[in-house]
């Protein structure tokens, strides 16, 4: 079946559920092929502003009977309130269950779903939110390749979509691509600071700082890109930047992004064993 063939249905219709549905309906997917299950009504409300003709409701177990690709979009903590009633009702004849909640592992999925259901988690990162996500992905052993081709299709609506062999690393991953936007929030806010302080109006402020990040990202992207020798050709010896990143090695900037980095994987384990 192709892709845009697909019914796909969504348990839980909050932010992440909203992008990968708007995603999908930007890639042309059928709003009737799309079903969602959202107890607010105010997210019901912003789901149907998308698009007319999407299946909205509140019963999970009719939207998981009827999805060729079931997405469980709802927060890690209800995940295992959720699970049983989702499980049963879901069909036995190759559906695949993707899942994009944080810590959830696929082996507490398989326990629901049963020894045949295909199975992927999906770590989104919130640029996914404006179509610029990145989404890493995992498959259970034994998930076929239409699966898996089904599952990227999904995470690509909202931006990047790759692959890790090791289930494993998804709390590293969760350390980088997850919580790595608020990382450059950060350096973007305490820039834009700065910059007011040494008397830019904060407009100006605003633009500069995040024109820069953008445009040092879409260099940074680009095929081939080398970070050392593009951070090195703004560079030059004696020069402003030198003077700037002289003070950043000083205060042993690069080991206290590391340890921040390895924090949030360690964290990220510790959140994990706790919603399992
Ligand atoms: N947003 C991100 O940037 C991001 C990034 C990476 C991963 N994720 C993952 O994506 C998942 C969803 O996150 P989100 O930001 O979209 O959260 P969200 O906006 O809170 O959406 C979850 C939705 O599920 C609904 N829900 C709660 N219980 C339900 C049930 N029993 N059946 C059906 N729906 C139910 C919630 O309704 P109530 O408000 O009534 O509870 C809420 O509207 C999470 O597991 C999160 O780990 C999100």
């Amino acid at each position: 079946m192709s892709h845009d063939k697909l019914r796909i249905g969504f348990i839980g219709g909050g932010n992440m559920a909203q992008a990968i549905v708007g995603g999908l309906l930007q890639a042309g997917h059928v709003p009737s092929l799309i079903s969602i299950s959202e107890p607010q009504e105010s997210a019901r409300r912003r789901l149907a502003a998308l698009a007319g003709g999407l299946a909205l409701g509140t019963d999970n177990a009719a939207v998981a009977g009827s999805a060729d690709v079931l997405v469980l979009a709802v927060k890690p903590q209800v995940m295992s309130a959720v699970l049983p009633a989702i499980a049963a009702a879901s069909r036995p004849d190759g559906q695949l269950v993707v899942s994009v909640a944080a810590g959830i592992p696929i082996a507490t999925l398989a326990a629901a779903f049963g020894s045949a259901a295909a199975i992927v988690r999906i770590m989104p990162n919130q640029p996914a939110l404006v179509g610029a996500g990145m989404s890493v992905l995992a498959a259970r052993t034994g998930t076929g390749a239409a699966c898996r081709a089904r599952a990227q299709y999904v995470a690509e609506t909202t931006g990047k979509a790759l692959w890790i062999a090791d289930e494993s690393l998804m709390d590293a991953v969760t350390a980088v691509s997850g919580s790595g936007p608020a990382y450059f929030y950060l350096l973007m806010e305490v820039m834009e600071q700065t910059a007011r302080e040494l008397g830019l109006p904060a407009d100006a402020a605003a633009a500069m700082v995040r024109q820069t990040a953008l445009g040092a990202a879409i260099s940074a992207g680009s095929v081939g890109a080398d970070l050392a020798a593009l951070r090195a050709s703004v560079t030059s010896p004696g020069g402003t930047t030198a003077a700037a990143l002289a003070v950043m090695d000083q205060a042993s900037l690069r080991e206290t992004v590391r340890r921040a980095i390895v924090a949030a994987r360690d964290r990220g384990a510790e959140l994990g064993r706790s919603v399992r």
